[in-house]
């Protein structure tokens, strides 16, 4: 009897709500139509460099579409960053036997897959983040979920700071990319909202947060964790890198309230929402793109169709070259910034 083709199955980077839909909808379809068998690897490339592997089947990919995290765990390992890491991943996947790989997760995880496809490795690529920053695809999954999540903070910090009169700093994540920023601002009625591709005028936002307090409202600031002010730098916690070059941002929004309140001598204060963007359960969308582009990616692996990322354009699920998906970062066009900044003040 012929060996069953032997299918790979890894999350790496940042974790983000969505990752379960996507394994259950790759090994469901995988087994169920194409009869395929599946070797999950756990923690990222961590997983296939090291031979860390666990089962994925019919049974433990049941019950997990609403649940949070990875049920394969994730880490920011690269590869490439280790002597000998490619040619022991390749090494790897000959000895679990894996025919071709589902490698889901960001600009840095699908950047690695990138550079293997190159290489020969038999690899699709599906696009997690919450960050939403890759591109040739409308949106990642994780996007809608942590966007709800820090619309739910705003609309309660809102009552709060209108309580004590208050202005209220909401830092949320985005390194490169103020998607999540953008929207939750745009969302939750933020008196100003700042990304890291506009560079911000302190003077300018302690001049809105006065004009909002003075209306009777009191003011919600919406600041990217990669904004930036206008002749400054990027505010970092430490210069520690990780495996692939990023440092730990955070604190920005402290240095935007201490900043707003002495300019205004409006009370300010922080509210940093960290990981809670990350953790817990996916929005519906998310659920059900994860789950398209789950069973996206396995049909694009039964067509031999290699090397290919799936994504969103408008309502379709496509196949797109990875590499056209990692080149660059999407970030916002200062027109659509301009839309938000109608609303500042
Ligand atoms: O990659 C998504 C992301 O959530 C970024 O927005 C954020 O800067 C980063 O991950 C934080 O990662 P970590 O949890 O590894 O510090």
């Amino acid at each position: 009897m012929a060996n069953k083709t032997r299918i790979g199955v890894l999350t790496g980077g940042g974790d983000c709500p969505g990752l379960n839909a996507v394994i259950r909808a790759v090994v469901q379809k995988g087994i169920k139509q194409y009869d395929y068998e599946f070797v999950g690897f756990r923690d990222g490339w961590k997983g296939p460099l090291e031979g860390l592997t666990m089962e994925l089947n019919l049974k433990n990919t049941q019950g997990i579409l609403s649940q949070g995290g990875t049920i394969l765990g994730s880490s920011r390992t690269n590869p490439f960053k280790i002597e000998g890491g490619v040619e022991k991943i390749k090494e790897n996947l000959t000895k679990f036997g894996i025919d071709a790989l589902v490698a889901i997760g960001g600009e840095d995880t699908l950047g690695v897959a990138t550079k293997l496809d190159a290489l020969g490795v038999k690899v699709v690529g599906v696009p997690k983040t919450i960050d939403n920053d890759l591109n040739n695809t409308d949106y990642t999954f994780g996007f809608d979920t942590s966007v709800n999540i820090a619309v739910e903070a705003i609309d309660r910090l809102h009552t709060t700071a209108q309580s004590h009169h208050r202005a209220l700093v909401v830092e949320v994540m985005g390194r490169h990319a103020g998607w999540i920023a953008l929207h939750s601002g745009m969302a939750g009625d933020a008196t100003v909202t700042l990304i890291p591709e506009v560079k911000f005028s302190i003077e300018k936002v302690a001049s809105w947060v006065k004009s909002r307090f003075d209306q009777g409202i009191a003011p919600i600031l919406v600041v990217a964790e990669g904004a930036i002010p206008a002749n400054g730098d990027m505010v970092t916690k430490d210069q520690t890198l990780d495996a692939f070059g990023h440092v730990k941002l955070s604190g920005v929004g402290e240095w935007v309230a201490s900043e707003v309140e002495k300019r205004t001598g409006i009370e300010t204060r922080t509210v940093v929402l960290g990981h809670i963007q990350r953790g817990g359960s996916p929005t519906a969308f998310d659920r059900v793109l994860g789950t398209r582009f789950g069973l996206e990616a396995i049909t694009a692996i039964h067509d031999n169709d290699l090397g290919k990322m799936v994504a969103l354009h408008g309502t379709k699920i496509e196949r797109v070259p990875l590499i056209s998906a990692t080149g660059e970062l999407k970030v916002v066009k200062p027109e659509l910034y301009a839309e938000a900044e109608v609303f500042f003040g």
